[in-house]
């Protein structure tokens, strides 16, 4: 590196035009050192995952976490992580190398900050940047000279820009020499033992070629591999059209479902007989709706985006609009099964099997059970639901059902299959017991009607 400098020491402060300068070697800066190798702000379904593989593979970890009870979850060793994880996270709370805290100060500690908070939508299916703005905003007070910038969470195209890289310019730091920044979205498949994060490529793009650079290091702390993209927003394009791919074959293959109902063919038949492709078919399900945090809301970051530019998406719109419907197409699916049989929903007894969003995992962010039970109480039934993950559960009308302990006393007119956890055992149910099989997936209950 070299530096400017005036050759004599002036007595009297000379004008700058009369500065003379000559080249001088400086000495190389001192590499800045860091207490942890890396800081993970934001410990959810995603983020403590991330922290304990990194400290798995050997990196100092500082695991920032803003909320108390989250904190408090994770030092009880009782968060919703796979066993594999928790074996990781019972060794690295007993290790000085994983530090566990809430106190942003900290960050700058940090050679490089991964940040991994929730990037919801509202009731109006309108993205809810607050948490992810705040989070950033605490990044960006906290940077110091040499650090890396990684964001995770999925948001819009041009979101590390404007909350990383725009605040990290104004505060006097120049991108890709002084501090370094990223998008590496992840992809954890929360409950699933079928990809371990480690094995799952990631994709990556860094503001400047040195933040590449820097970015592809950290990530293959763990990563097996590393896919680098032009840009930024490449990068998170690459997220949006994952699970924007994902979000308009569901709603494909609901539509099939109907479909397949009408004209009395097995649609998972169709579905097992075009999985024989071995080129251009996917398998996709149908199902009550979608939940958890990324099929439901990621799409919506996009056609938010989209709106403001006025640039129409008809086929995610479409896609988005039938599986945000899809729960009140469950509700009238019970609601005709029963009056088949002569039973009004008003006063009927309807039991929900499974309110998670999905088999095996303890998650009910967005799950289509909870709108069925607010749909099915406002027409009158009376709702129960069996989940061995939930005690109690809140529906939006603020509303608290309970868990049944005893679903043969409660007697149900209906029984709607929403969700197999693996241990589910349905071996109370009763022969001739009315079936409403919203899985699709539920043949060992042959008296099921489909969805
Ligand atoms: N859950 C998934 O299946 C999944 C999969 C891939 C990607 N993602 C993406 O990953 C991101 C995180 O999702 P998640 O499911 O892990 O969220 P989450 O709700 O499970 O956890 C987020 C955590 O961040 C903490 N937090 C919030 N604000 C904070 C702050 N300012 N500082 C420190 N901690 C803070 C919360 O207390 C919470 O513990 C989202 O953008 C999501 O779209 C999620």
């Amino acid at each position: 590196m070299t530096t400017l400098r005036p050759t004599t020491r002036p007595l009297t402060i000379p004008r700058r035009s009369e500065w003379r300068t000559e080249i001088v070697d400086a000495p190389p800066e001192p590499a800045p050192v860091f207490d942890y190798d890396v800081a993970i702000v934001g410990l959810g379904y995603v983020g403590l995952p991330t922290a304990l593989a990194f400290h798995h593979a050997g990196a100092r970890v500082l695991a920032l976490d803003s909320s108390a009870a989250r904190r408090a979850t994770i030092q009880a060793q009782t968060p919703d992580i796979s066993d594999a994880d928790h074996a990781r996270l019972s060794h690295a709370l007993g290790d000085d190398s994983f530090r566990l805290t809430g106190d942003s100060t900290l960050l700058r500690s940090a050679a490089a900050v991964v940040v991994c908070v929730p990037t919801p939508v509202d009731h109006h299916l309108i993205p809810d940047l607050a948490i992810l703005r705040s989070a950033c905003a605490t990044v960006v007070a906290h940077a110091t000279e040499g650090q890396l910038f990684m964001l995770t969470s999925t948001s819009y195209v041009g979101c590390t820009n404007d909350l990383l890289l725009a605040p990290l310019r104004a505060r006097g730091f120049t991108i890709g020499t002084d501090v370094f920044v990223a998008f590496s979205a992840e992809r954890i498949d929360p409950g699933s033992s079928g990809f371990a994060q480690e094995d799952v490529t990631r994709v990556m793009g860094g503001a400047t070629l040195q933040c590449e650079e820097e970015a592809d290091k950290l990530l293959r702390r763990y990563a097996a591999d590393v896919h680098r993209v032009s840009s930024l927003a490449a990068a998170e394009m690459t997220k949006l059209l994952e699970n924007t791919f994902r979000a308009v074959n569901i709603a494909l293959a609901n539509e099939f479902a109907d479909i397949c109902r009408a004209l009395d063919v097995s649609v998972t038949d169709v579905i097992d007989a075009a999985s024989t492709k071995p080129y251009g078919f996917m398998p996709f399900y149908p199902g009550p709706g979608v939940g958890g945090h990324c099929i439901p809301c990621d799409p919506h970051y996009l056609l938010w985006q989209l709106r403001e530019q006025r640039i129409d998406a008809p086929v995610i719109t479409q896609a988005m609009t039938q599986i945000a419907g899809r729960p009140t197409h469950v509700v009238d699916r019970v609601q005709t099964v029963l009056s088949e049989r002569g039973i009004g929903i008003a006063g009927a007894r309807i039991l929900v099997v499974g309110v998670s969003y999905k088999a095996d995992v303890e998650d009910l962010r967005e799950s289509p059970a909870l709108e069925i039970l607010a749909s099915l109480t406002a027409r009158g039934a009376a709702v129960g639901y069996l989940d061995p993950h939930f005690a109690s559960v809140t529906l939006a009308t603020g509303q608290i059902v309970d868990g049944l302990i005893d679903p043969v006393s409660f007697s149900p007119d209906l029984v709607l299959v929403h969700t197999r956890h693996t241990a589910e055992d349905l071996s109370w149910l009763e022969p001739g017991q009315l079936i409403v099989d919203a899985t699709y997936r539920s043949a060992d209950l042959p008296e099921r009607v489909l969805l």
